[in-house]
């Protein structure tokens, strides 16, 4: 029997639902008997829409406890009310999946708006979703998306997405969101008895049914552990709302399975340890609760495939990493490709060892240390040194046989670089869980001393500079313009140009990166904040600045204006010495850093314009009635670039009258 594409795809994906419209088929309301009678404790989502088909999730609980299988009705419609209905389908679902639910309906049409809910035995309804269709390639429109990424769900409140709905719910209908990209951390494996400070942290996550625990933290260890995590972060109602109100398009970060993993290693305490069993669980759990479009796409992404892992360890590595695979491309009409790549599940291991840098004396990681590890044998163009020329200069460079680093694994760069090259849309979106934009410290600088230019993260690009550079010089080759990455991880807004080159002084741009803070995470000043007081108080004055009325957040100053402005700044408070000592030249192109922020981007592309605003919070760490205020926003403009021309990125400008160095009276 020949396979259609649909009946294929049924056998590739098990566990979810194919629905099609059938052309103008209005059906009756009509219930059938015998459903299930059901709660939804996790609200309704829809994910990744296509211009013929969107992903619809939702999870039914029996309410008799039961763990057999339930039956509910999906019902979809053009209006909220459900006066007439496009599709009325049975769906079932069971505690395999632990009740959750994906549909994937096409044969809709492209750019339009649909409702949606889930129904149980009366009275047993879920709330109703919205999401909408993507426009065709061929369809002309301006597209609206919020990024987001870091919602951890202990350290604040979702006052990040409570005023996200606010303000949309305000906004004219041009310039309403379309989507929200998620770009990793939506959840956090990890809970931390109490902030950096001491102090209690904004609410807690129930027990683990397993989980492993450490005065300090509890860590998901399993699939029930994983589970739970996404059923706690989706009890939140601004959290369920957002999912409710807009489709979203969802990549990872590292917090969906372990902290700074690579492949289906965890590196707590520095060691690489293979932990496949727990990789293929958080795959498991993601799948389960992220409804994204995977095989559908009959591309690189593929659903959850469930793994066995055999005697051989050998293998048990590849097998976790290859359950799932989620990087892929999706369109958004004429103007926007938004191609999405996994920073974790193929990347090399870290390029140095955690304490190699203080094994040679040096207080953090130089440029040119990181450079020569995760350069390997192609460092300087195939002739690494034999020795590292740090500490006594006789230490052998442990990279010198070794092939060069890589954040997205050869056979994901190679698609990734192709995507860009064959992308016919002006506008290249890069969904990218980490910030390329450079945030070095320019230690250099700093007279009569011997400290080196220097990386404070080798987690994030930073760590990957080899790689960097293959990708700004290919886009560069390719005569690839438009490119636009929107990343998270580092708790932080920012925004910067990328050069071909993260070394060449006369290097130009290429392509353009912002970086968003996190809904709820703590803000990177945090932990700068405590390193600097715990560890290092040399460093503190590179970091804050106490004041009559608070801290301020010299770290700005650092990164932006370099190292010796921030400490005259530290030591002098006159405001001006930023401009007469900076720029940091070791960041050329960074615009903008905000690293005590709280927050959310917002992207509109059309035809000839990016206008991008980054929105940071008040403080959000205290339960709230009405959606807390914005403190600031910053806005920027980047004109579309052509073949032959350079992304020229204009900004901040403030609302919210921030002045640099964004000055707050406490954090
Ligand atoms: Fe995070």
């Amino acid at each position: 029997m020949p396979l259609t594409r649909r009946s294929l795809l049924g056998l590739l994906s098990s566990s979810t639902f194919f629905l099609t419209i059938a052309p103008g088929s209005v059906m009756t309301t009509e219930l059938p008997a015998e459903l299930s009678s059901l709660d939804f404790p996790q609200g309704v989502a829809s994910g990744d829409p296509q211009p013929d088909a969107v992903m619809l999730w939702t999870r039914a609980v029996p309410r008799s406890g039961s763990n057999g299988n339930v039956r509910l009705l999906l019902q979809l419609s053009t209006d909220s009310s459900f006066s007439t209905l496009l599709l009325q389908e049975e769906l079932h679902t069971g505690a395999e999946r632990d009740f959750t639910v994906r549909a994937y309906i096409d044969g809709l049409t492209p750019d339009t708006q649909y409702h949606y809910r889930f129904l149980g035995a009366e009275p047993s309804v879920s709330r109703s979703g919205r999401t909408r269709t993507a426009p065709t390639p061929g369809q002309a429109r301006k597209v609206n998306l919020a990024f987001s990424s870091c919602q951890n769900f202990e350290q604040s409140y979702y006052g990040s997405w409570a005023r996200m709905l606010e303000e949309d719910r305000a906004a004219a209908e041009g310039d309403r969101i379309h989507f929200v990209l998620h770009l990793g951390d939506f959840i956090y494996e990890r809970c931390w008895a109490r902030r950096l400070d001491g102090s209690a942290q904004s609410r807690a996550v129930p027990p683990f049914p397993h989980g492993v625990a450490t005065p300090t933290t509890r860590d998901a260890v399993s699939l029930a552990d994983y589970r739970h995590l996404y059923k706690t972060y989706l009890s939140d109602p601004h959290l369920q709302e957002a999912r409710a109100n807009w489709p979203f398009i969802c990549t990872w970060d590292d917090h969906e399975f372990a902290d700074d993993n690579f492949q289906s290693f965890t590196t707590d305490d520095g060691q690489a340890v293979l932990e496949a069993q727990r990789k293929l669980d958080a795959n498991q759990a993601w799948f389960e609760y992220i409804p994204a479009v995977l095989d559908e796409l009959q591309q690189s992404a593929h659903d959850f495939r469930a793994q066995v892992l055999e005697q051989d360890h050998a293998t048990h590595n590849q097998a976790a990493v290859d359950s799932l695979r989620i990087y892929r491309k999706l369109g958004w009409g004429k103007y926007l490709d938004i191609v999405l790549t996994d920073s974790r599940s193929y990347r090399s291991p870290p390029c140095l060892p955690a304490g190699f840098a203080a094994s040679l004396g040096l207080p953090l990681n130089p440029v040119e240390l990181v450079a020569i590890a995760d350069g390997g044998s192609a460092y300087a163009g195939g002739n690494p040194p034999a020795t590292l020329p740090f500490g006594d200069g006789t230490m052998a460079n442990p990279a010198k046989d070794r092939a060069p680093g890589s954040m997205l694994g050869l056979q994901q760069r190679a698609w990734f670089l192709n995507t860009m090259k064959a992308s016919a849309a002006p506008w290249k979106l890069w969904a990218n869980a980490l910030p390329l934009m450079p945030l070095r410290l320019d230690m250099s600088s700093l007279p009569l001393t011997e400290y080196h230019d220097s990386v404070f993260n080798i987690d994030g690009w930073a760590g990957y500079p080899y790689e960097v550079n293959v990708v700004m010089r290919q886009l560069e080759n390719d005569g690839t313009t438009g490119v636009v990455s929107l990343s998270g991880d580092h708790h932080m807004h920012g925004a910067g140009t990328l050069r071909r080159s993260t070394t060449e002084a006369d290097a130009l741009p290429v392509a353009v990166d912002f970086t968003v803070a996190g809904i709820s995470s703590s803000p990177i000043f945090e932990d700068l904040f405590s390193a600097a007081n715990a560890d290092h108080p040399d460093f503190a004055a590179l970091v804050y600045r106490k004041t009559d009325s608070g801290i301020e957040p010299v770290w700005n100053i650092s990164m932006l204006y370099g190292v010796l402005a921030a400490y005259t700044y530290s030591k002098t408070g006159l405001g001006a010495v930023t401009s007469w000592l900076g720029p940091n030249l070791a960041n050329p192109g960074l615009r903008y850093v905000d690293t005590t922020a709280n927050g959310y981007g917002l992207a509109s592309f059309d035809a000839e314009e990016l206008r991008v605003q980054l929105v940071t919070m008040q403080d959000c760490r205290e339960n709230f009635e009405q959606p807390p205020a914005i403190r600031h926003v910053a806005q920027f403009r980047l004109p579309l670039w052509r073949t032959g021309e350079r992304p020229l990125l204009a900004g901040p400008e403030f609302d919210g009258g921030a002045p640099f160095p964004f000055k707050i009276p406490t954090v």
